[in-house]
């Protein structure tokens, strides 16, 4: 029997900006504390993009070029950019169009995914199946967001949680069996009322009232998320564990979005996983949305071996979720 075409991970690249955020200075802000926040969420300090006229694009930029070099890649080579993110340059063009335009791409199409926290997942499997048509050689797959541009730096239940950041990855085709091997993808709408931006979307047009009213930020009603995730995310990886028959033996590195250290934990516990095959680096970089995944990924790339089973694992707005089981290629 011959070997399906999948789609492998042959380059990650990775981008956080240099300014860091403490707990020590979020103190001096709003009504919290480290020992609050480390107890609570495991995060220490978060990285801001602060240079003025900068974007999301401009961190994506940066995570796929660290790529390119290290495949010793044309950008005219690349042939499709996916780009997850909630924070895009603007309404439109795409992000994607963007970062096509910045790298010198132009031979590659591009789109924007938003599936929030899980937006990461979505675009890899969408690339993937993409590359498992045969028609596309080489793919990027980036999560990007400057979480700090929609956050309200007065409400301590956001601004304690997220960062800025962008990971990517290049998805070529394989027949050697190693590379994505299936996901487990899922969404249900009636979850948005917990995690959203009120106001600039077409329900509710950008305007002084809603700027006043701080509508432009991103809300987020913490509890229920966290119920919600803690569940989802388990839920999820042990599905796709039962699907194959595998279990925590078997998997080398669990992947979880970084939202919260004790959802991290309920995830692994459920896959009967020992935390030192869990990828952590929420204390760094916090919750950085699309990009908490790739970043793992980029952290740890030296650390993995081929053939090595990794559960990437997300949770979030949407609501969303999923997990996705690959071989690692290289
Ligand atoms: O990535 C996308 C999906 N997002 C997530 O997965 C996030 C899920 N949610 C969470 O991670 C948690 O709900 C949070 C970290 C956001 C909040 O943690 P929590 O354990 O759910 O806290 P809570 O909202 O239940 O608040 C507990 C207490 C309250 O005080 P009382 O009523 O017990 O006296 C809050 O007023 O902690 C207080 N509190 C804070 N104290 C210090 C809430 N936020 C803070 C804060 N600093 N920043």
């Amino acid at each position: 029997m011959s070997t399906p075409l999948r789609a492998s991970i042959t380059a990650v690249g990775g981008y956080v900006p240099e300014t860091k955020l403490t707990n020590f200075d979020l103190e001096k802000m709003v009504d919290t504390n480290d020992e609050w926040i480390k107890s609570r969420t495991g995060i220490s300090e978060r990285r801001i993009l602060k240079e003025p006229g900068k974007a999301s694009s401009d961190m994506a930029v940066k995570a796929i070029e660290e790529i390119l070099r290290k495949k010793h890649l044309d950008p005219m080579e690349i042939d499709c950019i996916i780009c997850a993110t909630v924070t895009p340059d603007m309404v439109f063009p795409s992000t994607a169009n963007i970062i096509g335009d910045k790298l010198g791409a132009k031979n590659a199409f591009g789109f924007d995914l938003g599936a929030a926290c899980s937006g990461f997942l979505f675009a890899l499997t969408t690339g993937s199946n993409f590359i498992e048509t045969g028609r596309y050689k080489k793919i990027i797959v980036v999560g990007v967001d400057k979480m700090s541009s929609i956050i309200d730096y007065t409400d301590r239940a956001t601004c304690i949680i997220f960062g800025d950041g962008a990971g990517a990855v290049l998805l070529e085709p394989t027949t050697d069996g190693l590379g994505i091997q299936d996901s487990i993808l899922k969404s249900d709408g009636s979850g948005r009322d917990y995690l959203h931006i009120k106001a600039g979307g077409s329900l509710k047009p950008a305007s002084v009232e809603t700027v006043m009213a701080k509508e432009h930020y991103a809300f987020q009603d913490g509890q229920p998320v966290f119920k919600f995730a803690v569940k989802g995310m388990a839920d999820v990886s042990a599905e796709l564990l039962e699907k194959h028959n595998l279990t925590g033996d078997d998997i080398a590195w669990l992947v979880p979005h970084q939202a919260n250290l004790r959802i991290i934990d309920a995830t692994a516990n459920r896959m009967g996983l020992p935390m030192e095959k869990v990828m952590i680096n929420i204390q760094k970089y916090g919750n950085t949305t699309a990009a908490t995944i790739p970043l793992c990924l980029w952290e740890w790339e030296t650390k993995l071996n081929k053939g090595d089973n990794l559960i990437l694992a997300a949770f979030g707005g949407g609501f969303t979720w999923g997990a996705t089981w690959l071989k690692w290629a290289y």
